[in-house]
């Protein structure tokens, strides 16, 4: 038996993809447990670059059934221009299998993420703009239209006219937008249900059948620890449960199957989108890593935030998802810096802490304390081993794990699928 949960350790954007292509060949099953296509990840097929949102990353591997579980919320329309762009380079996605318990996003739910957003004005979260939010707030007031009612025309015809009535009301009343047409929607939602239809199954049962079986299998987490919408940083956050927790509940997978959970942490920190930052670096070491790193969005092209690596944050993450392991990303984006820092600590309102404040008021106003570390400006690209690194790099990975208190296993020293160092 093996169920591994790869979950972001940060605010996303940790590199899971690249982490989920190591891991990935050696499992029978890669279900995604939470979010939508607000995730981004990177991959490259015949040579050329695609973004995959919903699509879990495994998909280029053959071994792997890939699983979208109960957690995630499901735009179609996103989903089937991810299958064709990834069938047009001979990537075929007819394997994907569907819970019908997924929440559908509808095209209301894309129209409110936007006026709600501009609603907010300078309270404004920074949304990805795909709908998410509202899905998962529709889910919550049992409102929402899941993936299995597309199978009953009756039923979903009858859930959308409600909907539709609502939301043109909130649309036109509230935000002074144009109503939209449900029976364009309806004719559009038929015509997904006929191509989503093969893909929908009983997505928990196959998980706990291959684990009973002894077969292995990956949880993949989007978004990061510090984005749930629970014990992240609120209301700086996603909707759904990225932490390891939301694994379970995400999938309908009991957890006592759970074995290993691996955290995914850049060498420095990135944020999209508001909300506080303490390591945030708006100087030119936060542009070097913003352009050394290639930091910018791959749903929204966004430039992220950067800053050094929060070690207070690392332990909070290591806690809440009770890590075993860490896959530490992007080393390489750091070479050529004369010093590193990381933050061990932060000064809030005068004291002193080494535990993320469980009051956000006092981690908005969180001095990072740092701890200082000579840098190295070889290039990490053709290491091989822990060994091959620099002897200030090595001490680096050290530090993180002392910091951190988990072991480091794999260390990405370059994009490139082999650019990694397992220890
Ligand atoms: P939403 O998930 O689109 O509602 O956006 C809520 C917050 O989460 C915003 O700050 C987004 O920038 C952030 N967010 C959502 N998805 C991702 C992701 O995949 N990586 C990083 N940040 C994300």
């Amino acid at each position: 038996m093996s169920a591994t949960v790869l979950v972001g350790a940060q605010w996303g954007d940790e590199g899971k993809g690249k982490a989920i292509d190591r891991i990935a060949p050696d499992t029978d099953i890669v279900i995604r447990y939470q979010g939508g296509n607000n995730a981004g990840h990177t991959v490259f097929a015949d040579g050329v670059k695609l973004g995959l949102h919903l699509i879990p990353s495994s998909i280029l591997h053959a071994r792997p059934v890939p699983m979208l579980g109960d957690g995630v919320v499901i735009d179609p329309e996103a989903l089937f221009a991810e299958i064709d762009a990834l069938a047009a380079h001979g990537i075929d996605c007819s394997r994907l299998k569907i819970s019908g318990n997924a929440h559908l996003t509808m095209p209301y739910h894309r129209a409110l993420d936007g006026v709600i957003e501009r609603h907010l004005g300078r309270a404004q979260l920074g949304t990805t703009k795909k709908g998410i939010g509202p899905t998962y707030a529709d889910k919550a007031a049992r409102i929402g239209i899941r993936v299995q009612d597309l199978l009953d025309v009756k039923i979903f015809e009858q859930k959308l006219e409600i909907n539709v009535r609502e939301k043109n009301a909130v649309l036109s009343k509230i935000y002074n937008r144009m109503p939209l047409d449900g029976k364009q929607i309806l004719a559009q939602y038929a015509a997904f249900a006929e191509r989503l239809g093969p893909h929908i199954a009983d997505t928990g049962r196959l998980v706990h059948d291959a684990l009973t079986a002894g077969q292995a299998v990956l949880f993949e987490g989007a978004q990061g620890t510090l984005l749930d919408i629970d014990h992240g940083t609120y209301p700086f956050v996603t909707s759904s449960s990225p932490a390891a927790g939301g694994a379970c509940t995400g999938t309908g997978i009991g957890p006592r199957f759970i074995d290993r959970v691996v955290g995914i942490c850049k060498a420095y920190t990135t944020r999209v989108g508001a909300g506080p930052f303490p390591t945030e670096l708006l100087d030119e070491v936060g542009d070097h890593l913003g352009a050394v790193g290639a930091e910018f969005g791959v749903t929204t092209g966004r430039k992220r935030r950067c800053g050094w690596l929060d070690a207070v944050l690392l332990r909070y993450a290591a806690r809440l998802n009770s890590l075993s392991d860490l896959f530490l990303t992007k080393l390489d984006v750091l070479s050529g810096l004369e010093t590193v820092r990381i933050a061990t600590a932060y000064v809030c309102d005068g004291q002193r802490t080494e535990v993320f404040p469980a009051n956000q008021t006092l981690f908005h106003h969180a001095e990072p304390v740092y701890e200082e570390l000579p840098g190295w400006s070889d290039d990490l690209s053709s290491a091989k081993k822990f060994g091959d690194l620099p002897a200030n790099a090595q001490r680096f990975v050290e530090r993180v794990e002392e910091l951190g208190g988990v072991p480091i296993r794999w260390i990405g020293v370059g994009p490139g699928r082999d650019e990694t160092i397992e220890r």
